[in-house]
């Protein structure tokens, strides 16, 4: 007998910093979904999720809870882990960063690398993003930000490891170029392409002012690089270098490593080129998807509008979340949530199109041939034509699962059910029982609609895995085990079984659930603000070296081709000095004119836009909302601030 053919997909590993939320859920439920439909492909699935734990932003979420990291993972934890349960995740493990299994290959890699001279001891002095756990150059930065995130930066200068990434440079150009299949979709490839030629630097991959970390092997006083950490799960949950490495063996290359397009650069540049340097080999790809986003922009904790799925499945069910999420997100690209278009696609594509299908379906069957499933014995106009879309909808959405765009296979499967909803309107079954000579013709069109819906149903198992058990219980065949294949055979509804009318599988949804839904959190106390977690404790010697002053605004204009930045001149004493400030949005040029506000006098001067600042106003902000800090007494300009 011949080895089953095998297929590897990951997700990334989240970040216990805070629960997931319905953008987290997609890139788990997109990997679910491949991996239930190579499963009904006869293939030897291994599919991997889990938890990043290690880091600076976790300890310093966990300090600001008064706890421990551990004990504060281990809580969310948990809940990551409810969470794919109740979404029918099909996991085959779900890897910790902190389990043993991983930390010891880790060090292994490391050690390995080390030993090799790929990685050595320097002194590192750069910018950091704690949130994205990313380092940046200082010509990186945008408006002195994270490129990334947008969020404050801090900087960094502490002795260090280095992976000689650069080292790999051209080889790594060398594979992508060679396997256009590597980085999908190809959008995503050219942007890693053009980073790469931009030249990678050596990457720093330990840290010594903290300890939520792994220890290098070599020396405890430094931490493993959470990315370099993180990267290494994808081959640690597979035993690899233990003495059971069965599953490495079997499964390593990963097929997919579906991730977010956020972190493609992690996936595509770093976790290759640590491979490279342990000689071992590549996955076979890495596919980036696009982000979910909210008509207010993108979701975050910060902001506090992160959408929790264990919400929306209470209200609408595990199948239509994940529809959802699988039918509105096109391929590689951004899509939108919004309850209403959650609510609009249930109830049009899944109550409406196919819920009604199999209703009038499984009624009519029951009302005219007492709910026995009868025998296509006549044959008649349209037959061919559903015949043909239903033959010709599995290849084309195999095609389309193979290339991760679910939205377009969902698009396709439902062409035929609603193919097959325009056969009820062109055969009037209702006419056809009004007259006995015409039975065998309406048997033939049931019979063909319930293998219509036998064939999608099939189809959409790996989309919605609790869907086949409930057309099952009605339509009188078990589709719960049933292979791709069988959707791809016509006539494979048994003839003779009994059908069992049952309540509608998706009920409509009154879109006026969500006023209801509003009113009711009107009722509900205001919820606290979220604030960032407090940065590490300081001493008051710490802070005097930060010189605040009372400064003037006596001009004020917008920096020609930005959005976001204000240049302006302010009086210090007898002094005049510019500093660009990225407020446009918050404040008008006029606004702020004869304010006097506190400015940072002594931070090292940078250039933003060819313009260098010398200095930085104070400002609050929160969710969007910012305010300069603005003096009401007469305090003249220079006026220390402490
Ligand atoms: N811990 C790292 C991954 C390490 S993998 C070796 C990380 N974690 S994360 O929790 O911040 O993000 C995990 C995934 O969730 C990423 O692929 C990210 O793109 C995805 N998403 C987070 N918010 C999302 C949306 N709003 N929409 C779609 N995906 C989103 O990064």
């Amino acid at each position: 007998m011949s080895e089953r053919k095998t297929f590897y997909i990951t997700t990334p590993i989240y970040y216990p910093s805070a629960n997931l939320h319905i953008g987290h859920a997609l890139t788990t439920v997109m990997a679910d979904t491949m991996a239930r439909y190579k499963r009904m492909n006869d293939y030897d699935v291994w599919f991997l999720t889990g938890s990043d734990e290690h880091g600076q932003k976790i300890e310093r979420t966990a300090k600001s809870q008064g706890m421990e990291p551990l004990a504060y993972v281990d809580r969310i934890v948990a809940g990551f882990k409810e969470l794919w349960k109740r979404l029918h995740i099909s996991n085959d493990d779900f890897i910790r960063t902190t389990e043993e299994r991983h930390i010891k290959v880790v060090q292994e890699i490391f050690k390995k690398i080390y030993e090799k001279g790929d990685i050595y001891k320097s002194e590192y002095e750069g910018w950091y993003c704690t949130p994205c756990e990313t380092f940046f150059t200082e010509r990186q930065l945008v408006d002195g930000k994270c490129p990334d995130c947008g969020r404050d930066v801090e900087l960094l200068k502490e002795e260090s490891y280095f992976f000689k990434m650069s080292k790999y440079q051209d080889r790594l150009l060398a594979y992508i170029e060679e396997n256009p299949d590597f980085i999908q979709p190809v959008t995503r490839r050219n942007e890693m392409i053009n980073f790469i030629k931009q030249g990678l630097e050596d990457l720093c991959v330990s840290r010594t002012t903290f300890d939520w970390g792994i220890p290098v092997p070599i020396n405890e006083k430094h931490v493993i690089y959470v990315w370099f950490d993180a990267l290494t799960n994808y081959i640690s949950a597979l035993g690899y270098g233990q003495e059971n490495d069965e599953l490495y063996r079997k499964f390593w290359p990963a097929d997919i490593h579906l991730v977010g397009k956020d972190i493609v650069r992690f996936h595509t540049i770093i976790w290759p080129t640590i491979l490279m340097a342990a000689d071992l080999p590549l996955p076979k790809q890495v596919y980036g998807h696009g982000w979910l986003l909210l008509e207010s922009g993108k979701m975050s904790k910060s902001k506090g509008n992160v959408v929790d799925p264990n919400v929306l499945i209470d209200k609408y069910g595990v199948d239509a979340i994940r529809y959802f999420l699988l039918r509105e997100i096109p391929a590689g690209a951004d899509g939108y949530y919004s309850e209403e278009a959650l609510i609009q696609r249930y109830n049009t594509d899944l109550a409406n199109d196919f819920g009604n299908l199999v209703s009038r379906t499984v009624a009519m069957v029951d009302k005219y041939f007492d709910g026995v499933v009868p025998e296509p014995k006549v044959t008649g106009e349209f037959d061919e034509q559903l015949k043909t879309v239903a033959q010709n909808t599995p290849k084309e959405a195999e095609t389309f699962i193979e290339k991760m765009d679910f939205a377009n296979a969902l698009a396709g499967i439902w062409k035929l059910i609603n193919r097959a909803n325009k056969y009820i309107d062109e055969t009037t079954p209702w006419l056809l029982a009004k007259d006995e000579e015409k039975k065998g013709r309406l048997g033939t069109v049931l019979y063909n609609l319930l293998d219509v819906i036998r064939i999608s149903t099939v189809m959409l198992k790996p989309f919605m895995p609790l869907l086949p058990g409930k057309v099952s219980e009605q339509i009188g065949v078990d589709l719960t085990e049933s292979k791709w294949e069988d959707a791809k055979k016509w006539g494979l509804m048994p003839v003779g079984v009994k059908i069992t009318k049952k309540e509608a599988i998706f009920p409509r949804v009154d879109p006026k659930i969500l006023d209801i839904d509003q009113e009711e959190e009107k009722k509900t106390p205001e919820k606290k603000t979220q604030i960032e977690p407090i940065k590490e404790e300081i001493t008051i010697d710490d802070f005097a070296k930060i010189d605040l002053r009372v400064a003037e605004v006596i001009s004020c204009e917008k920096v020609e081709k930005t959005d976001k930045l204000l240049k302006i001149q302010v009086k210090l004493g007898e002094e005049t000095r510019t500093i660009v400030s990225g407020i446009a949005q918050h404040y008008s040029p006029e606004e702020l004119i004869g304010k006097r506000i506190v400015l940072v006098a002594n931070l090292k001067p940078a250039k933003l836009r060819g313009i260098t600042s010398q200095g930085m106003l104070l400002a609050a902000s929160n969710e969007g909302v910012l305010e300069v800090l603005t003096l009401t007494k007469d305090l003249p300009s220079g006026s220390r601030v402490k």
